[in-house]
């Protein structure tokens, strides 16, 4: 067998953290080499300790990525640091220059080709330059609201069109996450933080539209985007992290389309919110057959966001050089129109 999988950790906030943790507790035959954040107030401290692993590691972390990866030679650095496209390409770009193989859930990683293009393009000539593999992933986009349903349809013989709506309890999730939903605020305070981007709702379901379209091979006229809306509590609920008084933010709401020959194809309804009951993760293909594939209660965004990139680090190592979609990982689907087309 070979030797250990060796990791390098980019982002030690709480998710950075709960993956990191879950490689050191729970799985065998991967470890770290070294850990990397830009926090002042981390940088030099042990990674088991930043973690909260329980022990220490004798990892310190590093703010010299281009260095660490030079010394340590990891197999993959796993980026959990930025969910928008412009930050996280020049964060990777010392691992592929490396020759370091990268994970991210980078949220418009998952679909570069929709943000930016030209950029994407340019990224993926250097990965596959220097022959390392670059995927973005995670449970939402990356599984729920994209690879499952495009699972779902390469078992009909006839897709009309995909409908997923994700309705999640917001209470057992992190804190970053119940912060980005805007828990607690006013709906004035809520409006005026969505325009100064101080929150964002969730990202990426332009991604998970284009990584369906992407798979079926249905060419989009547009994807279209409705405004992040508040629920407003009607009660007081609370999480460990917020409490929302009656009449406060307690999550959102948002809807997404995905037109193709003006025709809406894909409907994507994304609610999370403190106390959403019931949650749940519903796919439902107007096709043949007609299918409604309810998971209940929904799934935790964390958890699985934690699986996803575990389980697909050896993935990732295993598949070719380039800048990676899900498709290429998960390449079933329906395929809708001339057969040719998806033969390389
Ligand atoms: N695809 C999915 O399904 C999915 C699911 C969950 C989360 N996510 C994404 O995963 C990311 C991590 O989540 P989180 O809640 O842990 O976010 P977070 O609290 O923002 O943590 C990010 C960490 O990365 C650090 N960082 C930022 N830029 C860096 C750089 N250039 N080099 C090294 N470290 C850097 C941050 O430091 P500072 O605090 O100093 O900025 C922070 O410690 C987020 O972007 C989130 O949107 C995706």
């Amino acid at each position: 067998m070979r030797e250990e999988i060796k990791v390098v950790h980019v982002g030690l906030g709480p998710l950075g953290s709960r993956i990191a943790r879950h490689i050191l507790n729970e799985r065998t035959g991967i470890g770290y080499v070294g850990a990397i954040d830009i926090l002042p107030e981390i940088v030099g401290k042990d990674l088991g300790e930043v973690i909260g692993a329980g022990r220490k590691l004798g990892i310190k972390v590093s703010d010299e990525p281009k260095k660490l990866f030079e010394e340590t030679k990891p197999d993959i650095a796993v980026y959990t640091t930025t969910p928008f496209l412009k930050d996280i390409l020049p964060q990777i770009e010392p691992a592929i220059k490396s020759g370091v193989n990268v994970i991210s859930t980078c949220e418009q990683l998952a679909f570069p080709y929709f943000r930016d293009k030209k950029l994407t393009k340019k990224y993926d000539e250097l990965a596959r330059k220097n022959k390392v593999t670059v995927l973005g992933t995670g449970i939402n986009p990356g599984f729920l609201m994209d690879v499952r349903p495009t699972i779902l349809s390469a078992a009909c013989t006839e897709v009309k069109r995909i409908e997923v709506i994700r309705r999640m309890d917001a209470s057992p999730r992190r804190k970053p996450f119940q912060k980005k939903i805007g828990v607690s605020m006013k709906p004035e305070e809520f409006k005026k933080a969505l325009k100064e981007g101080k929150i964002t709702g969730h990202v990426g379901l332009e991604e998970s539209i284009c990584l369906i379209a992407d798979a079926l091979d249905w060419e989009l006229d547009v994807v279209r985007v409705e405004e992040v809306e508040p629920v407003i509590a009607e009660e007081e609920v609370s999480s460990q992290f917020y409490t929302a008084k009656r009449g406060q933010v307690k999550g959102t709401k948002q809807e997404a389309y995905g037109i193709v020959n003006g025709e809406e194809r894909i409907h994507l309804f994304f609610t999370a919110f403190l106390g959403a009951t019931p949650s749940f993760d519903e796919v439902r293909i107007e096709g043949t057959p007609e299918i409604e594939a309810k998971v209940s209660p929904c799934w935790h965004g964390d958890d699985g966001t934690v699986a996803m990139v575990v389980n697909l680090i050896p993935v990732v190592i295993n598949s070719p050089p380039g800048i990676l979609t899900m498709n290429d990982i998960v390449p079933i689907s329906f395929k809708s129109g001339d057969m040719r087309r998806f033969v390389k």
